[in-house]
């Protein structure tokens, strides 16, 4: 399957994205983790996309694009893949969708997800990641076995830098001017799945596995 998460930062996407690559077998393809993979080594790319990151402003299209094509040209994405943060704007939609029709392999399924903003900002400050493998936690919602220290390979949990209060309000401002439209993008492609994600992560997991699986079965 050809997926794509879409929603606002902090709905959920990284968090339904484990469950879903695990249900499907496809690999997970985050542009934020690529871009932070980036600026931690201090690759070219990483030191240009650091500013716009920290800030909580978009990389500018062209950076990001040349990194998915890239991704995609790996043997693994053949059979499907989950793009999770990517695309963000009309232009970066655009160019997947030319790179797909290139391999004759369209997107079947976008899955929006929807909460309201006082719930993101409570998830996203109170987010913590594992300073090596980068899973998420949180100190209400999803608590690591032994605090502060990651469950899978015990590194331990930072806040990231972008998830303070102000550059969060920046980053839900930037996702309403230049990435809601592609609610609207996708659902003229017939291919929108909506799912509300304010509620507890097994039961959003369920239901969008539950919608793809149906969806899987008709094709
Ligand atoms: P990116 O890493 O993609 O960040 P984002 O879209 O802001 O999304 P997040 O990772 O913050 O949130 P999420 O939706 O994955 O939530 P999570 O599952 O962790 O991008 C970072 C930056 O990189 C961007 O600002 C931009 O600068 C750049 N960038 C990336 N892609 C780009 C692109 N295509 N173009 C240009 N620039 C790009 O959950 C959040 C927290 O909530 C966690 O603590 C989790 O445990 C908790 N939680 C999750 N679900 C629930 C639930 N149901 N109930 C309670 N708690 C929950």
């Amino acid at each position: 399957m050809r997926l794509i998460l879409l929603g606002p930062p902090g709905v959920g996407k990284g968090t339904q994205a484990e469950r879903i690559v695990n249900a499907f077998s496809v690999p997970h393809i985050s542009t934020g983790d690529i871009l932070r993979e980036a600026v931690k080594n201090e690759t070219p790319t990483g030191l240009k996309a650091k500013a716009y990151m920290d800030k909580g402003e978009l990389v500018p299209d062209m950076i990001v694009i040349d990194l998915v094509k890239e991704r995609l040209d790996d043997g693994d994405c053949t059979d499907g893949f989950l793009l999770d943060g990517f695309p963000r704007t009309v232009a970066q939609a655009e160019a997947l969708d030319s790179v797909l029709s290139e391999m004759n392999s369209p997107i079947d399924s976008v899955i929006q997800l929807y909460a309201d903003e006082d719930e993101i900002v409570k998830r996203l400050t109170g987010r913590r990641v594992c300073s090596i493998c980068g899973k998420a936690y949180h100190v209400m919602f999803l608590k690591p076995k032994i605090e502060n220290i990651c469950d899978d390979d015990k590194g331990a949990l930072i806040q990231r830098k972008d998830d303070n209060e102000e550059t969060v309000r920046n980053r839900l401002n930037v996702y309403e001017t230049k990435t809601k439209e592609l609610i609207d993008y996708y659902t003229d492609k017939d291919v929108l799945i909506s799912v509300d994600a304010g509620g507890a992560i097994d039961s959003i997991s369920s239901e969008i596995i539950n919608k793809l699986k149906s969806l899987d079965a008709v094709q």
